[in-house]
């Protein structure tokens, strides 16, 4: 079982952390979006994206990097949100499942934003992600792990 996660986490390192979590309890390499283009992701069991969402969507550099991820494989997603409103894996899993890869699951929470208006009130989801919440992704990952 060799499995990787390639994140974007830069407006306040929310997403970091879940991936943060997950590494230091299962075995999974992790790599950030900058150089992760010339990692060979073909010999990976699970392949996972982990983002900050942008305007509804994971952030633009991982929606492009899901094109290069290859046919047959199993993809998790995991990101973190200032406001949960859904539909936010949407997209990126449109892209993934076109080019014949296969998403097993996703897990997404809160996390502290900044974006914009919400700076003047001083952020909103202040102290998220919870350490309840990095225990759910970490408990996300426990299941999906060995799911085919
Ligand atoms: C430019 C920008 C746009 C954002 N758009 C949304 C959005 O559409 N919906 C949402 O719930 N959060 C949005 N956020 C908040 C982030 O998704 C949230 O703070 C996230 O936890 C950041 O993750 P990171 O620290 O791992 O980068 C936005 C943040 C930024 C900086």
């Amino acid at each position: 079982m060799k499995a990787i996660i390639i994140y974007e986490s830069t407006h306040h390192g929310n997403t970091k952390k879940l991936v943060q979590a997950i590494a230091a309890k299962y075995h999974v390499e992790t790599a950030s979006i900058e150089g992760a283009e010339s990692i060979d992701l073909s010999s990976y069991d699970r392949i996972g994206l982990a983002s900050g969402i942008a305007f509804g969507k994971f952030y633009k550099r991982m929606e492009k990097f899901a094109e290069k991820i290859p046919a047959g494989a199993r993809v998790f997603l995991l990101y973190t949100c200032g406001n949960p409103a859904g539909g936010y894996v949407k997209s990126i899993t449109r892209t993934l499942e076109a080019n014949g890869a296969k998403v097993v699951g996703n897990y997404g929470c809160k996390g502290y934003d900044t974006y914009g208006p919400f700076k003047l009130v001083g952020g909103i989801a202040k102290g998220h992600p919870t350490e309840e919440e990095i225990a759910r992704a970490v408990e996300f990952y426990s299941k999906i792990r060995g799911k085919e």
